[in-house]
């Protein structure tokens, strides 16, 4: 059966578990050629992306690169289906061509859509309700500096957003507790807490609050986001409504001694975040980036195996 990564939810706790080891083998023997060239030999992916990006696709062109295979990039402004062709012939006609395809588009349900038609593995390359391949990289930087996952800790404060959703989904699927804080009005969609619950393992949960400070308690990882994501409209009123979520020295002051700031970048300074939080000795931030790398190229080889 074909593979698909669309929401991180069609893996098997083991698979994640398989994934997470597999991308810290890939970053520990990154520079052995053994470890990096075979898995795609001779294979091309469609990397399409339809909204800007810097570490999605730099991550995934150097994954597949090193992994053996072609990066084939694309951006959808010129492709024909800026010009009406359907998700569905898109899919069928690019599957005779490419081993797999990643895409970067404003509604999830074109990747739906596109992994209902396609003849090969789809994989997510953010929507606007999932973003699981930052999810893997997310769980890898925290299961390095914490040694495990189960039972940590993560809150997240600000705009229950895309990257919300994939940190519940995998979150609970890897056994972790997923404190979200948000504004009225801000919580993550109800899909996506009711697909974390329904993938949880033991232990794993999610708690919405609207309060940053008791989602922080206790934390081992306080993480947020843009308040404003991409092909969403600018407003003063969001801004306003969420700048009492701001990541800082002071909210993480409320978690664990040791925590770590997370952020999947690009980041606002002043705004979601502080520039103690982002640079200072407790940002795990810029791994997390790097984490990109890694995990996209487990992910790559579990969908093609
Ligand atoms: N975190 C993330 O997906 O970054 P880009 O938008 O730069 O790809
Ligand atoms: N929530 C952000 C994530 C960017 C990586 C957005 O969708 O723009």
């Amino acid at each position: 059966m074909t593979k698909h990564f669309l929401t991180g939810a069609e893996l098997a706790p083991e698979e994640l578990g398989g994934i997470l080891n597999r991308a810290a083998q890939f970053k520990a023997e990154r520079d052995a050629l053994a470890a990096r060239r075979g898995a795609l030999a001779a294979k091309t992916v469609a990397l399409i992306f339809e909204h800007p990006s810097t570490r999605t696709r730099m991550s995934s062109e150097v994954a597949v690169y090193e992994l053996g295979g072609h990066p084939m990039v694309l951006s959808g402004s010129n492709m024909q289906i800026s010009r009406g062709e359907s998700i569905k012939d898109t899919a069928l006609v690019t599957s005779r061509f490419v081993h797999a395809i990643g895409i970067r588009t404003g509604s999830h349900s074109t990747v739906v859509d596109l992994a209902a038609h396609a003849t090969v593995p789809v994989f997510n390359l953010l929507t606007d309700q999932h973003h699981p391949m930052q999810g893997l990289a997310d769980l890898l930087t925290m299961q390095q500096r914490f040694g495990n996952l189960e039972g940590r800790k993560l809150a997240y404060v600000g705009d229950g957003n895309n990257v919300t959703a994939s940190l519940m989904v995998l979150g609970a699927m890897a056994g972790m507790e997923i404190a979200v804080a948000t504004p009225v009005g801000f919580e993550p969609e109800p899909a996506a807490v009711g697909l974390a619950e329904s993938v949880a393992t033991a232990g794993g949960a999610v708690e919405l609050t609207n309060d940053p400070q008791s989602a922080a308690a206790e934390a081992d990882a306080v993480y947020t986001d843009v308040w404003v994501s991409m092909g969403e409209q600018d407003s003063d009123a969001k801004k306003t409504a969420l700048a009492p979520y701001q990541l800082s020295g002071d909210l993480l002051a409320h978690a664990k001694a040791d925590a770590i700031a997370l952020h999947c970048l690009p980041a606002h300074v002043g705004e979601e975040i502080t520039e103690d939080a982002l640079y200072g000795p407790r940002s795990a931030i810029f791994d997390q980036a790097e984490n990109r790398l890694h995990v996209q190229k487990a992910l790559l080889e579990y969908l093609l195996s």
